[in-house]
């Protein structure tokens, strides 16, 4: 057995008495609740805490229970969301409450709630075992990272799911009976604010005498994930303003990632060869990654628009943007490119 297995109750009691007193007060952890702790921990996939904090205040504060965000509107839930990104997080949390609110009680295993939409291992592992003391460990890149420094693990991983099933075995293993739900949060507090993946704080690790990473001397190499491909991806995109509107895409509700969002159309949205677009003067250019994407949006002015819209899209007044629901980038290129030409004129 491996020695942090044989010592895991001296770990746990250690881990958890730390967490106790030095966990961040988190506005979910206050008087926690099923809803809170459900609405935080679709917020917290893929997001940070600072992030998420003040869209966690406003919703709460907006849809404060299952009941309230089962009856609401589909447009005011992802207004409420209007920037977090990965819009199908929120039609998927809306559906979650309409299934819940349903039930006479919630579902409390893992399993069950596995079933619900949005819900992956990660989440229904940290919902249970918060809220019903379920025994069951999240693993994500945070927890995988503490895991693969605490056992010096130096194994290369083609991706992060790999690596996820590679330590769900000792995850499972280190999870104690009494209090999973603070184990898992001591876990995950831990990895954001000490075992960082860039200079680790070991000085002040709690469990830094169990850790087999830390007496190597060079905690950073584990855990060997294989390097990502990195694409580099060229968007064009067309602004295009007539009488005070500006024309808008407004992604199918299908869309993974954009559901409902309006943006700047592309080219293609547009009918246009990327060729085409480029020919009208370039307003901006734009650079962000997603995932493993660089990508490079130039938007370009559009003098004439098609005389008849291509599905999707749509006119939208300038005057009344705050009325849509803009994906964040877009919202702070549209202000961007709108105060300019104003200044301009
Ligand atoms: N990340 C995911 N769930 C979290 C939680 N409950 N607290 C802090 N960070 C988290």
């Amino acid at each position: 057995m491996p020695d942090l297995i044989k010592r895991r109750e001296s770990f746990q009691r250690t881990l958890l008495g730390w967490y106790r007193s030095h966990a961040r007060a988190l506005p979910w952890r206050e008087s926690p609740s099923l809803y809170k702790t459900v609405v935080s921990e679709f917020m917290l996939q893929q997001t940070q805490v600072k992030t998420v904090l003040p869209y966690f205040a406003r919703w709460l504060a907006a849809l404060p229970d299952f009941a309230a965000l089962a009856a609401a509107p589909e447009a005011r839930v992802l207004k409420l969301w209007e920037g977090l990104g990965y819009y199908s997080r929120a039609r998927n949390l809306h559906k979650l409450a309409q299934a819940v609110a349903a039930l006479s009680t919630p579902p409390q295993t893992p399993a069950a709630w596995h079933e619900l939409p949005g819900v992956g291992p990660y989440t229904a592992a940290a919902i249970t075992s918060i809220s019903f003391g379920a025994p069951a460990a999240v693993v994500d890149g945070n927890v995988v990272r503490i895991l693969a420094r605490l056992t010096a693990d130096g194994r290369e991983f083609k991706d992060g799911t790999t690596a996820v099933k590679a330590f769900t075995p000792t995850a499972d293993a280190l999870l104690p009976a009494a209090n999973p739900g603070d184990h898992n949060q001591a876990m995950m507090e831990l990895g954001a604010t000490v075992c960082l993946r860039q200079n680790p704080l070991c000085a002040l690790c709690p469990v830094a005498d169990f850790c087999a990473a830390r007496r190597t001397g060079d905690p950073e190499h584990y855990p060997r994930l294989a390097p990502k491909k990195i694409e580099q991806v060229a968007v064009t995109r067309v602004w295009c303003e007539q009488s005070g509107r500006l024309l808008l895409h407004r992604a199918d509700g299908r869309a993974r990632r954009l559901a409902h969002q309006h943006e700047l159309p592309t080219a293609e949205q547009l009918g246009l060869t990327e060729a085409a677009a480029r020919r009208g003067p370039l307003l901006a250019c734009k650079k962000r990654s997603i995932t493993r994407y660089r990508i490079t949006e130039s938007i370009h002015r559009l003098a004439t628009p098609p005389a008849t819209l291509p599905a999707g899209l749509l006119w939208a007044p300038l005057a009344k943007l705050d009325a849509y629901t803009l994906s964040g980038p877009h919202r702070r290129w549209i202000t961007e490119i709108a105060a300019d030409r104003r200044q301009r004129q």
